[in-house]
C-alpha cells in the first residue's frame, strides 16, 4: 500500500492486509494463536532484544491483530497502534506510559459517563488524578494545568451529547504545556474527522463501535501520531528515559517516532495484559471495509431523524449538531463536514414517564446500552445507565429526566421515523 495515494475507502478495505503469502487466501486469516516458534536462539534473542521485529506471544503482538493496527493508524493519518480488548482498557493503555503516581491529567466534563466514571473513581488508585474542566472554553485546559499534568483528554465528538470539541485550540494549549493531546474519536470515527490532523497526538478508539460496526466486537485502539517530542522537558521518564521495565531501554532514543507504540505494546500490553482476542480483530477489519459506506448512511438518516424529531409536537429539543439550530453547528461544519454522526439525545415533553414508555413502544430499534451498530438503538439515561446518580448529578451529565439517546442505524430512514412516530404517539396517548 506504500507510495501511493490512495483514497480513504481504498485504504479502509487494503490497509494492513494483503493475499496471505502461505496460501494466497485473500481475506485476512484468523491467526488464533498464543505462541511463535523462534528460528534459533539468537532470533529469540533478537526479539526479546526488540532487534527484531517478529511475533513472540499474543499478549504482545499477534499477525490478526498487527493488520487491524496498521489499518487504523493509516486511517488515522498515525504512525503507530496498538489494540486492547475494549475502548476502555485502551484508555488506561494509552496513559500507562505517560503516568506515574502522582500524576495528572486534564479532562473534558463531557466525556462518555464510563470515562468520567473511570477517571474519577478507578484512576485515583493508580495515583492517578483526572481535573475536569468545560471543554467549551479552551482556555480552562491553560488554567487547569500543573506540573504533574501529562495530558489533555477530550472526545471529538461527545457521546451521548454531542458536544464538538475545538480540537485545534486545545491542541495549541496542549502543546504550550508540553504535554500530548489525547482525543477519543470513537463517534466521529476517521471518516468523519482525524485529530491529528488538528494537533492531537494520541488518538483513541472503543472499536466496538462503529470501526467493527455491528454490534459483535469488544475492542479498543491507541493510534499515536509519532509527532510527539517525548524528550521535551524531562516530563516522560517511560519513554525517553531508561525504562527499568524493559532493562533500562530509552525507547525514544531508540525507536524514534515508534517509541509509544513499541512501549505500548512491549510494555503496557506486556503487564497490563489487556490484548484484543485476534477473532474480534478479524471482524472489526471486516468491519472497516464497509466504513465509509456505514458511516455515510449513518450520519443521512441520523440528520432526518433530528429533522423530523425537531417538528415534532411531542419532543421538547433536539441536541444533534447537524441541526443548524445546534450549539456546536459552527464546529461541525470544521470538524465534522461529512457529516455530524448518529448519535444524539432529545427531550421529550412529559419527562420521566414519558421517556419510558418511548423505549418501551418502540419496535425496530433496540432498547440496549450499546451506540454505532448498523441496527437503530435506544435508551433512556436516566432509567438506566446513570440511574445510580442523584438527580444534580444526572443534569449535570446531560441525562435529565426527559432524555432520550439514539443510535441512528442504516435502515431505511422512513422505517426508522415511523417507528418513532408510533412510539411517541402511544407514549403521549
Ligand atoms: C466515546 C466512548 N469512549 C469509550 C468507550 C468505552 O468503550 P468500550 O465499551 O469498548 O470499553 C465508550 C463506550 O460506550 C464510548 O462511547
Amino acid at each position: 500500500m506504500s507510495g501511493k495515494n490512495y483514497g480513504f475507502e481504498t485504504l479502509s478495505v487494503h490497509a494492513g492486509a494483503a493475499p496471505d503469502p502461505a496460501t494466497g487466501a485473500r481475506a485476512q486469516p484468523i491467526y488464533q494463536t498464543t505462541a511463535y516458534v523462534f528460528e534459533d536462539a539468537d532470533h529469540a534473542a533478537a526479539l526479546f532484544n526488540l532487534q527484531t521485529v517478529g511475533f513472540i506471544y499474543s499478549r504482545l503482538t499477534n499477525p490478526t491483530n498487527a493488520a487491524l493496527e496498521t489499518r487504523l493508524a493509516t486511517l488515522e493519518g498515525g504512525r503507530g497502534c496498538t489494540v486492547a480488548s475494549s475502548g476502555h482498557a485502551a484508555q488506561v493503555l494509552a496513559l500507562f506510559p505517560l503516568m506515574r503516581p502522582g500524576d495528572d491529567i486534564v479532562a473534558s466534563t463531557r466525556l462518555y459517563g464510563g470515562s468520567i466514571q473511570q477517571m474519577r473513581n478507578t484512576y485515583p488508585k493508580f495515583g492517578w488524578t483526572a481535573n475536569m474542566v468545560d471543554a467549551d472554553q479552551p482556555e480552562n485546559f491553560k488554567r487547569a494545568v500543573t506540573d504533574k499534568t501529562k495530558a489533555f483528554f477530550i472526545e471529538s465528538l461527545a457521546n451521548p451529547g454531542g458536544v464538538i470539541s475545538d480540537i485545534e485550540a486545545i491542541a495549541r494549549i496542549a502543546e504550550d504545556a508540553g504535554v500530548p493531546l489525547i482525543v477519543d474519536n470513537t463517534l466521529a470515527t476517521p471518516w468523519l474527522c482525524k485529530p491529528i490532523g488538528y494537533g492531537a497526538t494520541l488518538v483513541l478508539h472503543s472499536t466496538t463501535k462503529f470501526l467493527s460496526g455491528t454490534g459483535t466486537s469488544m475492542g479498543g485502539a491507541v493510534v499515536d501520531s509519532g509527532k510527539f517530542d517525548w524528550a521535551r522537558g524531562g516530563k516522560f521518564p517511560s519513554l525517553a528515559g531508561p525504562e527499568p521495565a524493559y532493562h533500562g531501554l530509552n525507547f525514544f532514543e531508540t525507536f524514534g517516532d515508534m517509541a509509544y507504540t513499541f512501549h505500548s505494546h512491549a510494555v503496557g500490553l506486556r503487564d497490563l495484559g489487556p490484548s484484543q482476542a485476534p477473532f474480534n480483530a478479524w471482524l472489526t477489519m471486516l468491519g472497516i471495509e464497509t466504513l465509509g459506506l456505514r458511516m455515510e448512511r449513518h450520519c443521512a438518516n441520523a440528520l432526518r431523524v433530528a429533522q423530523y424529531l425537531e417538528r415534532h409536537d411531542a419532543v421538547a429539543w433536539v441536541n444533534y449538531a447537524g441541526l443548524p439550530s445546534n450549539k456546536y453547528h459552527s464546529l461541525a461544519k470544521k470538524y465534522l463536514p461529512k457529516g455530524a454522526g448518529s448519535v444524539f439525545t432529545f427531550g421529550v415533553k412529559g419527562g420521566y414517564d414519558v421517556g419510558v414508555k418511548v423505549v418501551d413502544n418502540v419496535e425496530l430499534f433496540s432498547h440496549l446500552a450499546n451506540i454505532g451498530d448498523a441496527k437503530s438503538l435506544i435508551i433512556h439515561p436516566a432509567s438506566t445507565t446513570h440511574r445510580q446518580l442523584s438527580d444534580e448529578q444526572r443534569l449535570a451529565a446531560g441525562a435529565g429526566p426527559d432524555v432520550i439517546r439514539l443510535s441512528i442505524g442504516i435502515e431505511t430512514a422512513d422505517d426508522i421515523i415511523a417507528d418513532l412516530e408510533q412510539a411517541l404517539a402511544k407514549a403521549t396517548a
